[in-house]
């Protein structure tokens, strides 16, 4: 169903890994709607992951990024800048936590490793931003994604530090939003998507069962990657030109339900 919304755009996507992954799902759509990008990832990434595929299907290059160091931002920005000039959207789908990964529990994180998850899953936000604020990177009515968990509003007890993570990434686009709408006519938001079935969903503790869960709370189903893709599509057009610094729910209504008549079932006496 494309429908040419991307036509004539450029951009820089975050976070492909494998075939589940979101940002995969959205290079996919973004290049059917006619846009142009780079893809970029970590360099174990691009070696463990399948990002070439990825690269060869969609006729992008792909730059070698640690979003955590600002020098390999940089770096990644004069070989878009190089390639495009100015762009029109960028997608930062990052998250990494080591406290989730080796199953810290939430009352005993490291401290060290909250700092790296911080680091990775949001001040890279910032620091995309801020590299693409202050080389003045991003065309008028540009468009900044992150993707986010709503484990930043209510606790869900598996997220752990990745939590706190999401909260400062939403916090982020608010606040980052402010300043890019107001100079330079950028937007900049955040959407909460339901549980997917992707490397790092997978390694939430208890994943299956709250992908259960938000099946049968979700008056519309859990949103798939393919869905999220085609919402990331619509924030990147201009549909959506007055939309910022907001946390954008794309769940089949899960964080409007209190309680559903399928969870209800599952209850007796
Ligand atoms: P994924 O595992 O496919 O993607 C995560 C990406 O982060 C990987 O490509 C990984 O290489 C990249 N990454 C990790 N450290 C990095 C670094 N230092 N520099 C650059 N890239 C780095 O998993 P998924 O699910 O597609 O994740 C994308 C985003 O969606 C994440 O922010 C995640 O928290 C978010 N999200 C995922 C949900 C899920 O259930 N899968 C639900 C809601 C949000």
């Amino acid at each position: 169903m494309a429908h040419k919304l991307l036509e004539g755009k450029t951009g820089i996507i975050f976070g492909a890994l494998d075939e589940l992954s979101i940002a995969w799902k959205v290079a996919e759509k973004a290049k059917e709607e006619g846009a142009n990008f780079i893809l970029t990832n970590y360099a174990l990434a691009l070696r463990m992951g399948k990002i070439n595929e990825l690269a060869e299907k969609t006729g992008a290059e792909v730059v070698t990024a640690d979003a955590t160091n600002m020098d390999d931002i940089n770096a990644l920005l004069d070989v878009a800048e190089q390639k495009y000039g100015k762009i029109d959207f960028v997608l930062h789908s990052i998250g990494m936590s080591p406290n989730v990964r080796k199953k810290r529990a939430y009352t005993d994180l490291n401290y060290d490793w909250l700092h790296k998850t911080y680091d990775i899953s949001a001040m890279s936000f910032h620091k995309i931003l801020q590299a693409l604020y202050k080389r003045d990177m991003m065309n008028e009515w540009g468009s900044v994604l992150a993707l986010s968990y709503m484990a930043a509003q209510r606790t869900f007890s598996e997220y752990n530090d990745m939590a706190e993570a999401k909260a400062i990434l939403e916090s982020i686009a608010r606040s980052f939003g402010y300043f890019y709408g107001k100079e330079k006519k950028v937007r900049v938001n955040t959407i909460s998507q339901s549980p997917t079935p992707t490397t790092a969903g997978k390694g939430v503790a208890g994943f299956d069962k709250m992908l259960n869960y938000g099946e049968k709370m979700s008056p519309l189903g859990n949103a798939t990657a393919d869905e999220c893709a085609d919402y990331c599509v619509m924030m990147f057009s201009d549909y959506t030109r007055k939309v910022t610094m907001q946390n954008l729910f794309h769940d089949g209504g899960f964080s409007m339900v209190g309680i559903s008549g399928d969870i209800l079932e599952g209850f007796n006496g």
